[in-house]
């Protein structure tokens, strides 16, 4: 949790959205609206562009999925460094799409983390529980076994943000923002107990946030910033997002 004085963190996973005229486009109009940081994670093919049209702007850019390894016979595969040679400044992992699509396990999602972090690439992992998970009161249990795993060994927490995405809310139904204390405080538990500074990692909510909702769960104390799907693919909403304090 950061003090509500910091502006809050809105980030944008375009997810496999957008060409990358359509990308540069969003970039330059997006500029001549945004004064403070805002992030956006693009598709692999877009980086580079997205990137350069981003330069001198308040606006970063990242990807949403990297493979571990350094370099390899890894057909299909890209690493953190082609990342960052591209101009991503930050990755997400572990997003629950990529866990439940794509079987990513909590093991191989640390071994991102892991090179990710060595290599200087900033990191938003997303956590949460699915709605069976939460109906068979699990939550607590799934949240610490994905932060427990994916984190272990990390001793450079000013690279880490945390997005807690409840996968019932993703692409859907928000969740209530001031029913989510308990996670909240639960995580920061976590964080504590894996060795991070009090309070120093920023603690995002993601699923169903649009311009409607979002200030009421910017309002939380425990709610750092943002991680936005859909909404964030429209440039007036996400503006207009990104201009929340
Ligand atoms: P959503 O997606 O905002 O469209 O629910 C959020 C996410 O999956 O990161």
């Amino acid at each position: 949790m950061l003090p509500k004085s910091t502006p809050p963190l809105i980030v944008g996973n375009w997810k496999m959205y957008k060409t990358s005229d359509e990308a540069t486009h969003f970039v330059e109009d997006l500029k001549t609206k945004v004064t403070r940081p805002v992030w956006i994670a693009v598709p692999f093919t877009m980086i580079q562009t997205a990137a350069k049209h981003a330069k001198d702007s308040p606006i970063v850019i990242g990807a949403q999925n990297m493979n571990d390894a350094s370099e390899g016979s890894f057909t299909g595969e890209v690493s953190a460094k082609m990342l960052l040679s591209a101009g991503a400044q930050f990755v997400i992992l572990g997003h629950s799409e990529r866990r439940t699509l794509f079987h990513e396990s909590n093991e191989f999602i640390q071994k991102k983390v892991a090179r990710a972090l060595k290599d200087q690439l900033k990191i938003i992992l997303c956590i949460g529980e699915t709605e069976m998970e939460r109906a068979g009161g699990q939550t607590k249990t799934i949240l610490k076994d994905q932060l427990e795993s994916a984190l272990k060994n990390v001793t450079d927490w000013k690279n880490v943000v945390i997005a807690y995405e409840p996968v019932w809310a993703i692409g859907g139904q928000a969740a209530e923002p001031d029913k989510l204390t308990e996670e909240y405080a639960h995580i920061e538990e976590i964080l504590t107990q894996l060795g991070a500074p009090t309070k120093s990692v920023p603690t995002l909510y993601g699923g169903s946030v649009n311009v409607s909702n979002a200030p009421a769960f910017l309002k939380e104390p425990a709610i750092d910033g943002l991680l936005i799907g859909s909404a964030s693919l429209n440039l007036d909403s996400f503006a207009k997002i990104a201009s929340l304090s």
